[in-house]
């Protein structure tokens, strides 16, 4: 089953599409599913034990806490400052989220995701994570995209490293947990570098 990753709204930075295939050739059925719909899977993810230890949101206490990161998202979006994506396989299940968010420099954009526990190990993160970095390069007009992970979240690192994402520095106190900071590594990849490896590996395809 391939992954399919579609948008919380249907227009992307001023151009209409609803859906994008990854990997696949065949052509994606263009539909938007309704953002509500995400609610149930994001709280179901979130009751997993430390599922939420390497990123910035705490798993909440009900379903309607999270009406209010989806507005934050849905806003964002609008204003063009960040793009969320909800990943898909073909037969719509849910799989998780891909975000690419702008930083506080210039054509500069930070990468995040995460991946529902029943749908991780299957590449899907690595394959979503890499249609949205190429929308980031070439739809956004970003010049270098970056992401940070905890140092004990190898799983995170390694999808980041087969996008072409290389080290970039440590940030001792990268954010804050249950009151401790967490040190984060921060890899990225420059547009530049992006190109090259896209032209080996169509070359390799090829
Ligand atoms: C990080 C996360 C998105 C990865 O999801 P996933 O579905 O396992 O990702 P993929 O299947 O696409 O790829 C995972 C890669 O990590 C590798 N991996 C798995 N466990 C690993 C470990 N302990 N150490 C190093 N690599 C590991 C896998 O082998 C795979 O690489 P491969 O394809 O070369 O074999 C998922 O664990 C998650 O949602 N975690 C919670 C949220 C989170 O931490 N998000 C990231 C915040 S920075």
């Amino acid at each position: 089953m391939r992954p399919v990753w579609r948008s919380v709204l249907p227009d992307f930075a001023g151009q209409q599409f609803d859906c994008i295939r990854t990997t696949s050739r065949q052509k994606a059925q263009a539909k938007v599913k309704p953002a509500e719909a995400d609610i149930p899977h994001i709280f179901s993810a979130s009751r997993v034990p430390g599922f939420t230890d390497g990123m910035l949101w705490k798993p909440p206490e009900t379903l309607d806490e999270l009406y209010g990161p989806l507005e934050k998202n849905l806003a964002a979006w609008r204003s063009g400052t960040a793009y969320t994506f909800t990943v898909e396989t073909s037969e719509l299940a849910f799989v998780g989220r891909v975000a690419l968010r702008q930083t506080a420099q210039d054509r500069i954009w930070n990468l995040g995701f995460w991946t529902h526990p029943e749908q991780q190990g299957r590449g899907y993160t690595a394959e979503a994570a890499a249609a949205v970095l190429q929308l980031g390069f070439t739809r956004l007009g970003a010049e270098h995209v970056e992401a940070c992970h905890a140092l004990w979240n190898l799983k995170s690192r390694r999808v980041l490293e087969k996008l072409g994402m290389t080290f970039v520095k440590r940030v001792p106190e990268g954010f804050q947990k249950n009151g401790v900071w967490m040190a984060e590594d921060c890899l990225g990849v420059s547009r530049e570098k992006w190109l090259n490896l896209r032209e080996m590996a169509l070359l390799n395809e090829g």
